[in-house]
């Protein structure tokens, strides 16, 4: 055990990958904007915008390590502060956090909003650069009316240096900040991110596994297999979690590498799969051909053509002395087990026959309910 997952902290949300595959250009126009900024001495803010796992936090936390890394290397430059609001509540919590990060920490009572923006004052002059201010999560301090938003676009005006903001929530929150705020944010000043596709997931997570897995302990259908189950979110945070189900599986059942099946079953712990009171509803024929498609499918295969579905099935029959059903009857319950979304049929192509996959059901413990389905029936009926 505990050879596939070799260094698991980087699955971990706190983790700040060092490529983001997918928002490449994403990275590069808010490096630009910001850095530009800096040099010209006139702040930009933005409002970041995206669904849960669209990378919002993963993209501004690249762009503020690049933007302070490249200004230690020049003179000059940006100095970068990311605060989570979230966690910090209110416009006060925010402001000890961003103080905390110039060095300078307050108790938590008996000062006042004004008073704290003195101290930062005092402390951001002490060195003096460009700031970026990230506020993560910043609808927690915007549905409590904050005037730390203002306060902070009016950064040069109120002595506290240029500072640009890069304001980050699930959607747009312009309206309702008060309208000086709100006419700092443009149209142009805001950055939407579209959920990810199946492909932008795919690499995702190849990239993370480089990091977080062994060398060679998954194989490119794993990431496919979850990258598409992740799809319906475009959630890069819930494909990262399967990833991780997925290795933790493999490790416990001792596998050298994470297999199909070992992928099947994270996707199976998220999603409402297979369950003993669904199984309750398949009659013979069905659960008899649903069993042999879930044997045809044990190992490392991510689907079978449904003439050798047709055969496991012939030969399950044959196994338990039941007359097989025929090839029409046979093809008329694998679309009936589609639409009750137990399978999958992906249609034929050139050169290449329909394929049946498993629906949400990692084959083994499928065969197991199955099995144990069956064998209830059979004792029923004598
Ligand atoms: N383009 C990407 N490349 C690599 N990892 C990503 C990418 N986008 C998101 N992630 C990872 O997915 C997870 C969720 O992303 P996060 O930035 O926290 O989403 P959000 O803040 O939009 O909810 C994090 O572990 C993050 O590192
Ligand atoms: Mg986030």
């Amino acid at each position: 055990m505990g050879n596939i997952l070799i260094r698991e902290e980087t699955l971990e949300s706190s983790y700040v990958p060092p490529k983001l595959p997918g928002r490449e250009k994403e990275l590069a126009l808010l490096e630009r904007r910001f850095r530009e900024a800096a040099e010209k001495g006139v702040p930009q803010h933005l409002l970041l915008t995206g669904g849960i796992g669209s990378g919002k936090t993963a993209l501004a936390r690249r762009v503020a390590d690049n933007l302070s890394r490249r200004s230690r290397d020049s003179s000059g430059g940006i100095r970068t502060i990311y605060v989570n609001c979230w966690r910090r509540g209110t416009d006060r919590g925010v402001l000890r956090e961003i103080l905390k990060s110039v060095g300078i920490d307050l108790p938590e009572r008996g000062y006042s909003v004004s008073e704290m923006l003195d101290v930062l004052e005092r402390g951001l002059r002490r060195e003096p650069a460009h700031r970026l201010i990230v506020l993560d999560e910043v609808s927690a301090i915007v549905r409590q009316e904050t005037k730390l938003v203002y306060l902070l676009t009016r950064g040069s005006e109120v002595s506290l240096g240029p500072i640009s903001l890069l304001l980050i929530a699930p959607e747009d929150i312009l309206p309702y900040l008060d309208p000086a705020s709100r006419s700092s944010f443009g149209v142009s000043h805001q950055m939407h991110l579209p959920p990810y596709d199946a492909k932008a997931l795919e690499a995702i997570l190849t990239t993370r596994a480089e990091v977080a897995l062994r060398r060679g302990s998954v194989s490119v259908g794993v990431h496919r297999l979850l990258a598409e189950a992740a799809a319906v979110r475009g959630d890069a945070r819930f494909a990262i979690e399967l990833l991780l189900n997925a290795a933790r599986a493999a490790e416990t059942d001792g596998h050298e590498t994470i297999d199909l099946e070992d992928a099947r079953r994270a996707r199976m712990a998220f999603l409402p799969g297979v369950d003993e009171k669904r199984l309750e509803g398949l009659t013979g024929t069905s659960l008899y051909v649903l069993l042999a498609i879930a044997r045809s499918l044990r190992g490392p295969k991510g689907a079978v053509t449904t003439e050798n579905a047709r055969k496991a099935y012939g030969a399950l029959c044959e196994q338990l002395g039941e007359k097989a059903a025929s090839r029409v009857t046979f093809w008329r319950v694998v679309k009936q087990l589609e639409r009750e979304e137990w399978v999958e049929i992906e249609p034929a192509s050139v050169g290449r026959p329909a394929r049946l996959h498993l629906g949400d059901a990692p084959a083994s413990q499928l065969e197991l309910l199955l099995e144990a389905r069956r064998s209830h029936t059979a004792l029923r009926k004598t």
